[in-house]
């Protein structure tokens, strides 16, 4: 073993991510409704080549064998999104027993593996009869997401240790309702703050409802997708413009959970746009959380721009820099995504519950998937995760996106994102050399970073 072989600290959780809607397919089964993002994708032009998930990776059929591989990856955890419409086929009312035998089944078979379910309880896929009420725009919405957390909990949560609330509120709120490049489509920043105020509020009442329904060493979190913003240059305008939209991106979200209020430059820039809060919304927001999950993946370098009529800024990209097919490598960026969380709100645990990256990759004639671009990325992330926990960041575990691929969203399977390459049209899962590497490094909970071959060609 060589000196730089990074060992983590005793108990740390390797984990592979997942969610409903990017891998079940079986959307017209066992009584599942149908939900936004079943809408959505099969609205033309709206994904790339028009895939929807209406297959994806049939994990709703091949769940065994997909516990067969995180078992035979080593990982002691696996985080999974349930899908509300599986559970409630019109979002609220009558529950359908069938969708949550599924789950039911999923969480037996990963405990009978010695895999901890961490379960997410809405990964975007808001059931359409909701969205047909207004959906997140409708404050009720908040209402009916704590009765599904508890009914969900009250089947489960015997057996799952750990909950998260919601995904990554700021996807599901701007690019779901501001950008419109995800379902439901909307366009229209107001709609987005509104939406957020909601999803918090929904968080805050799922947290209660989780709380009152599970045995009390249930952990209890929320996953946030965070980012290290950077300004495009020293001027005083862009300085504001990454200020700005760190508030958007970071400090929207983690202030009213962590602090229970909202960025007062936020409400000074947005003034009337901003939504109105209610005198016990705060309150419900601040329920105090066990975890913090965070996703990163890439960092955003932020500028001025005035012709921006909502924000006033844009992204740039930089020219010496390295991309994947997605975003900008930038791994240094975790390690100040971590510390400064730490610093600033002071979570009690930290989870990453998602970080990975889409480069291209496909099986060699020898069968081996040699994905290098991705298997540095995860070793140079991994690297800046064990700095921050020797800085004293309370960082507990790692999972990965994603244990295979699957449905990207806007960009169907267009881009790839597994650690386990799937063949969409045999549906065989083939592990790559980044999931070879990802198993040993969970096995020995560390790895070393002088290593070469096979998996670090020079
Ligand atoms: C995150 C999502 C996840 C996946 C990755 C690439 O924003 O939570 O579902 O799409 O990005």
């Amino acid at each position: 073993m060589s000196d730089l072989f990074l060992t983590f600290p005793r108990d740390f959780i390797w984990g592979a991510a997942t969610a409903a809607y990017q891998i079940e397919g079986a959307v017209n089964e066992d009584g599942r409704g149908p939900s936004i993002w079943d809408t959505f994708s099969h609205t033309p032009g709206k994904i790339f080549n028009d895939d929807t998930g209406d297959v994806a990776d049939d994990h709703y059929h091949r769940w065994k064998d997909d516990i067969a591989l995180i078992a035979s990856l080593g990982l002691g955890a696996y985080r999974f999104s349930i899908a509300w419409s599986r559970v409630l086929p019109q979002g609220k009312g009558t529950v359908n027993g069938r969708g949550l035998d599924f789950y039911d089944r999923l969480v037996d078979g990963l405990l009978a593996n010695k895999v901890q379910p961490w379960v997410t309880l809405y990964h975007w896929d808001l059931p359409q009869a909701l969205q047909d009420e207004g959906g997140w725009s409708n404050r009720q919405t908040a209402d009916y997401f704590a009765d599904y957390a508890r009914i969900t909990v009250q089947r489960l949560g015997d057996r799952v240790k750990h909950w998260i609330t919601l995904n990554e509120p700021y996807v599901s709120s701007f690019l779901g309702h501001h950008t419109g490049v995800h379902a439901p489509g909307i366009r229209n920043i107001e709609t987005a703050l509104e939406v957020a105020h909601h999803l918090h509020l929904a968080h805050g009442l799922a947290v209660e409802a989780i709380r009152s329904a599970a045995p009390k060493t249930t952990q209890v979190g929320i996953t946030l997708n965070l980012h290290s913003i950077h300004p495009a240059s020293q001027s005083e305008a862009d300085l504001q413009a990454a200020r700005r939209f760190d508030g958007i991106q970071n400090r929207l979200f983690l202030d009213p959970i962590s602090k229970g209020s909202y960025p007062q430059d936020l409400i000074d820039f947005f003034g009337r746009r901003f939504p109105s809060i209610g005198p016990d919304d705060m309150h419900i927001i601040q329920a105090p959380v066990d975890f913090l999950g965070v996703n990163n993946y890439f960092r955003f370098v932020i500028q001025n721009d005035p012709d921006d009529p909502d924000l006033r800024l844009r992204e740039i990209f930089l020219k010496e820099r390295e991309y994947t097919e997605m975003w900008e490598i930038y791994p240094p960026g975790i390690y100040e995504v971590l510390t400064r969380v730490w610093k600033d709100y002071g979570p009690a645990k930290m989870y990453i519950t998602e970080n990975g990256c889409a480069v291209p990759d496909g099986i060699d004639a020898d069968g081996r998937v040699r994905d290098y671009r991705r298997t540095r990325f995860l070793r140079d992330h991994l690297f800046q995760c064990y700095r921050a926990i020797g800085d004293g960041v309370p960082l507990k575990g790692y999972f990965v996106w994603s244990l295979m691929d699957n449905f990207e969203w806007a960009y169907g399977y267009a881009k790839r994102f597994g650690i386990t390459y799937i063949d969409y049209s045999s549906q065989k899962r083939t592990l790559k050399d980044s999931g070879a590497w990802y198993s040993r490094l969970a096995r020995a909970n560390g790895f070393d970073l002088n290593e070469t071959e096979p998996f670090f060609p020079r």
